[in-house]
């Protein structure tokens, strides 16, 4: 098969473009020199086939349902693997030797602790912002306090910066809770076994007896959120980063892409959508939010259903939504929005809507569950979101950085305003 595309341009030049095939056979045309060679540029809104960079992290085929990190598919590494482990798997590239993980997890708890005088940043922030808000400005912080990690030329400098990020981004999401509870934050007396045992504790309190399945369960969901290839808020990792910015500030800006309820805000949204049909006759009452669903003048959409990528089910959800089973046996909880979420996803997954357009549950549909039967208050949930992406961020940040063919990002546009005109 030929490695080039023929491309007839609208005064019948030819142009060919050249053809790459990706590891898993994906196609991609070369399109770089398109607009010095023809004048053109392509129109692609939400970028839905613009590919501004080759990765070797994450694949996904939203056809078929697969994700994998580096190779490895998400249900081995649910099964086999922890978050600590997958999160230098996704940026390193290899999964940890036993003397590896020991050193990385040096590292990260050599860094864990927030500066004091950064803490004091949430005194400047009324008790109910929302913790999106304080978790992108404490990141956004760590550039004041570690102008010595900011220099993204600096290999060592940029090491030191993914530990200080990675470290302290379970204070930060801890400290977050807190502030919104007016409670003082803490850290635990003893060293912390997994981010989710250090998420209770840090969040609950250093009493808080954290149960292993339930340490288990949120690990996974974690390992779940660590990466998704080029989404919103990693690409805005990447296009921040474009411009050198440092990696705190990468990071703060993809905190803040995350927060939409198109993207991981849609977790918190889910739950919000669950309580106002259970509030207006619960089952009952999903025949007309998925009518709602259907008109396009309602401005309401299905949250926790649909994905740019997948066109089948999300393969994470499907692992949330037998852990969420597992959860509520678990913990023996009754939670009504749970046979609400069921009902929801048969009726649209038979309604000829959804399934036309092949719409199915996403990531966000069961997590608030789960975390809901932890205890954990709905406005977290996107926090959790970020503090499993995290990793996922930082990787393509770092590969970007260490690419020498790498460009700052700078779209095109197709101008349609006025043409010059006097005053
Ligand atoms: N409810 C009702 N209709 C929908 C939904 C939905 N949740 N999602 C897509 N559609 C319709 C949409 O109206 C369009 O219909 P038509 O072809 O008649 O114009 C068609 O399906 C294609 O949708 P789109 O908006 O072109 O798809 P997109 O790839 O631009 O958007 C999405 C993807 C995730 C933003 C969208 O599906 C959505 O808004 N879902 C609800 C929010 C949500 O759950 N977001 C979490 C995404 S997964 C986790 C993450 O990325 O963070």
């Amino acid at each position: 098969m030929s490695d080039v595309a023929k491309l007839t341009m609208p005064d019948g030049k030819e142009i060919t473009l050249p053809a790459y095939t990706g590891t898993e056979q994906e196609k991609c045309l070369d399109i770089s020199a398109l607009r010095k060679e023809t004048g053109y540029v392509t129109f692609d809104p939400g970028f839905g086939n613009t590919c501004p960079s080759k990765s070797s992290i994450t694949f996904l085929n939203g056809e078929a349902g697969i994700l994998r990190y580096r190779g490895y598919s998400i249900e081995d590494l649910c099964e086999k693997s922890d978050f600590t482990s997958v999160m230098y798997l996704v940026i390193y590239g290899e999964l940890p030797s036993e003397a590896e993980l020991a050193e990385f997890n040096k590292n990260l708890a050599e860094h864990s602790k927030i500066k004091p005088q950064l803490l004091k940043l949430y005194e400047s922030l009324p008790q109910d912002t929302h913790p999106m808000v304080l978790v992108s400005t404490m990141l956004a912080g760590l550039s004041a306090h570690y102008p010595q990690f900011t220099n993204p030329h600096d290999t060592d400098q940029v090491e030191q910066a993914i530990f200080i990020a990675l470290g302290q981004i379970l204070p930060i999401v801890s400290s977050a809770y807190c502030h919104g509870k007016g409670k003082e934050f803490n850290y635990p007396s003893e060293p912390i076994s997994s981010y989710g045992s250090g998420l209770l504790k840090m969040m609950f309190g250093d009493d808080y007896e954290v149960d292993t399945d339930v340490e288990k369960i949120l690990d996974e969901l974690l390992i779940l959120h660590a990466d998704h290839e080029f989404n919103c808020s990693t690409s805005t990792a990447r296009i921040v980063g474009s411009s050198q910015a440092n990696l705190f500030a990468s990071l703060s800006a993809s905190v803040n892409a995350l927060w939409g309820p198109l993207h991981g805000g849609a977790n918190q949204k889910v739950i919000e959508m669950l309580e106002d049909i259970a509030n207006d006759g619960g089952v009952e009452a999903i025949d007309k939010y998925l009518a709602m669903a259907k008109d396009k003048t309602s401005g309401f959409r299905l949250m926790g259903f649909g994905h740019r990528v997948y066109k089948n089910y999300d393969p994470r959800a499907k692992i949330i939504k037998k852990t969420c089973d597992k959860v509520i046996e678990k913990l023996g909880v009754e939670d009504p929005l749970l046979a609400v979420a069921q009902k929801l996803e048969a009726a649209a997954l038979s309604d000829e809507y959804f399934t036309s357009r092949k719409l199915y549950p996403n990531v966000d549909f069961y997590s608030g569950i789960v975390y809901r039967a932890l205890n954990i208050p709905t406005e977290m949930y996107t926090p959790l979101f970020a503090l499993g992406r995290l990793c996922g961020w930082i990787a393509h940040w770092r590969e970007q950085n260490l690419d020498p063919h790498a460009r700052i990002g700078r779209p095109r546009q197709l101008y349609m305003g006025a043409t010059e005109r006097s005053l």
